[in-house]
């Protein structure tokens, strides 16, 4: 049994205002499930404190150095958290990130006693163009390092064109990628069939339970709607109840 993730992605959302927020999160009821919020790292260690478990959104591949702006994987470990997001499409946009780097930093990640959630998806022409799988082959290849293991890797499945946008794939069209992804980790992972593979791309409550019932979502990876505990709380709900 693969124990269900429900993950929050705050991007570059909050301030120490919001800390409410989380503090309703980690104190809704979800023993059945685990509970991520990855804020952003100013808030990461108030954060952590809470009862629920924390994430970084990004890490280096480096453990330390002259890297202005970046932050280690040992970091946000000393900071309280136990998972770190790597390769979020948003950083391999914004900051053109590759696999390799991603790689990288997933290794560093696992290093540094950190769950790796590793992110990957195809855009809106790669889907129409038909390469959806393709892609998600060379990304599941070149992104998850060898030393994956269901203890230390996540995959999240988050096609870019279904973030922040509200347009969402058929269960269809989920589960076929969900399946290609569960078929690849079983080829190549000792523990590939216990490793959680999460869905992201406009999670929201009134899709949750659609979502939750295909085969292979072990969760979710929630962007907006896990900013409020109104909106994040019944997506947790559903995950308990999937
Ligand atoms: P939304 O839930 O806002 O579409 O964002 C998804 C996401 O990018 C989570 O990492």
């Amino acid at each position: 049994m693969r124990r269900k993730i429900a993950a929050g992605n705050w991007k570059m959302n909050a301030m120490q205002g919001d800390l409410a927020e989380a503090s309703s999160i980690a104190n809704h009821p979800a023993d059945a499930i685990d509970v991520v919020l990855c804020p952003p790292a100013t808030l990461l260690a108030q954060m952590s404190a809470l009862p629920l478990g924390t994430g970084g959104q990004d890490c280096h591949a480096n453990s330390a150095g002259a890297h202005t702006g970046d932050i280690a994987a040992s970091q946000l470990r000393d900071a309280g958290a136990s998972y770190t997001l790597t390769g979020h499409s948003e950083r391999r946009t914004d900051h053109g990130e590759t696999n390799a780097m991603i790689n990288a930093k997933s290794v560093a990640a696992i290093d540094a006693g950190l769950i790796a959630i590793i992110c990957i998806g195809e855009t809106l022409s790669e889907r129409e163009n038909g390469s959806t799988l393709t892609i998600i082959d060379g990304q599941l290849a070149g992104s998850i390092p060898d030393c994956a293991t269901a203890l230390n890797t996540v995959i999240a499945y988050e096609p870019v064109w279904a973030i922040g946008t509200g347009k969402i794939p058929s269960t269809a069209q989920i589960g076929e990628v969900h399946d290609h992804i569960r078929a690849h980790l079983q080829n190549r992972f000792a523990d590939g069939n216990d490793m959680r593979i999460l869905y992201g791309g406009s999670v929201k409550a009134s899709n949750a339970q659609e979502i939750f019932a295909i085969a292979n979502v072990d969760g979710a990876l929630v962007g907006g709607a896990s900013l409020k505990a109104a909106d994040f709380t019944p997506i947790m709900d559903a995950l308990a109840k999937a």
